[in-house]
């Protein structure tokens, strides 16, 4: 579905190229709304707020009622906090990707933006935690809810009202979400109505955004997912796509929670022989974009493959785990095979 239109320049009586002014949107189920847009027509460092991938597990709540946040469960002091009351609060602003955990190889469920909000530490220390509290519990006005250590709900959480330079969309938590950076999307609860300090985290009876790993003898083992994994995807060219000879550029984007990407190597040989790409690096919680420029000059099928290694030493599996049963935090190398004609 497209969103926008696009706009050709008339200049001295030549129709001039055209600028690629919109997305190309993919409404992956329309209840609960699941929207992804095509990553291939990403031009800024950052994702326009009406390209900003969508997930939702039930529909968004009625816009219009006066918004509070409450405050309560294993802490001193029980908060009620409205818009106004967020004053008081050091305002931060800070770049982050946004990934779903359930982002495959090949989709866009994942997103760049500039967030500005207030710090979860500075929120929570006011409330004053008692030493039992070892979780926080997010909840949302349209029902879901979350869990999220409180350490790292104190480290990282931003309790963001601003995307973009814009308010939040509806869609996407206005007025207020948690944003948890370098962390899956699912603990980023849109719509927050109420923070609970509490000694275990929620229950999760359904099993979903959980690590399950098959053990010796069928037996599973399930745990909380780690912080996101570092992946690196090419956007261009796309997959399947049919090209001229002579110069292509590839292009693609690297992330990970754990760290700034130190190298993106990319391979056209189906991954027999690797080469440096050229990094734009960003803030180390944001993507950062790459290219590769080669030249293709023979006419037969090209296999492109790019793997991203991070600070701290991470570099992405060749291929899914087999043990791997639950399908989040996909990060293997990213094929894309192309036609040269
Ligand atoms: N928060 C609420 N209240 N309801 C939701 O359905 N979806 C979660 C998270 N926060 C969700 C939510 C999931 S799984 C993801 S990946 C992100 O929101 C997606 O955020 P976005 O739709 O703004 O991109």
């Amino acid at each position: 579905m497209r969103r926008r239109e696009f706009v050709a320049l008339l200049s001295s009586g030549l129709w001039l190229l055209a600028t690629r002014l919109w997305a190309e949107h993919h409404t992956l189920s329309a209840d609960p709304l699941m929207v992804e847009c095509d990553l291939a027509s990403l031009t800024g460092r950052y994702t326009p707020n009406e390209d900003f991938f969508i997930r939702n597990h039930a529909d968004p709540p009625p816009a219009g009622q006066p918004q509070m946040i409450q405050v309560a469960g294993l802490a001193e002091r029980t908060l009620s906090l409205a818009q106004d009351d967020l004053r008081q609060f050091r305002l931060r602003s800070l770049g982050a990707v946004l990934e779903c955990a359930g982002n495959a190889m090949d989709s866009g469920a994942v997103s760049n933006g500039r967030w500005e909000g207030f710090s979860l530490a500075e929120i929570i220390s006011l409330a004053r935690p008692q030493p039992g509290a070892a979780f926080v519990n997010f909840y949302g006005r349209d029902g879901y809810g979350r869990s999220v250590p409180l350490e790292r709900a104190m480290q990282v959480g931003l309790l963001a009202t601003r995307l973009n330079s814009q308010p939040l969309g509806r869609l996407h938590g206005y007025p207020w979400r948690v944003l948890m950076p370098g962390w899956y999307g699912m603990d980023s609860v849109k719509w927050l109505e109420r923070v609970e300090f509490a000694s275990t985290p929620l229950a999760n009876p359904e099993g979903a955004y959980q690590q399950i790993v098959r053990q010796p003898c069928d037996d599973v083992a399930r745990g909380p997912l780690a912080h996101l994994q570092v992946k690196s995807i090419i956007t261009r060219p796309k997959q399947n796509a049919v090209l001229g000879r002579g110069r292509v550029e590839v292009r693609g984007l690297a992330w990970s929670g754990a760290g700034q990407i130190l190298k993106v190597q990319a391979s056209r040989d189906d991954g027999r022989t690797w080469h440096s790409t050229q990094l734009e690096p960003g803030p180390r919680s944001e993507w950062t974009r790459w290219q590769w420029v080669i030249r293709c000059d023979e006419p037969g099928v090209v296999g492109l493959t790019c793997r991203a290694t991070d600070e701290s030493g991470n570099t992405q599996p060749e291929r899914a785990d087999p043990a791997r049963l639950d399908g989040y935090a996909n990060n293997w190398y990213h094929r894309v095979r192309c036609v040269v004609v």
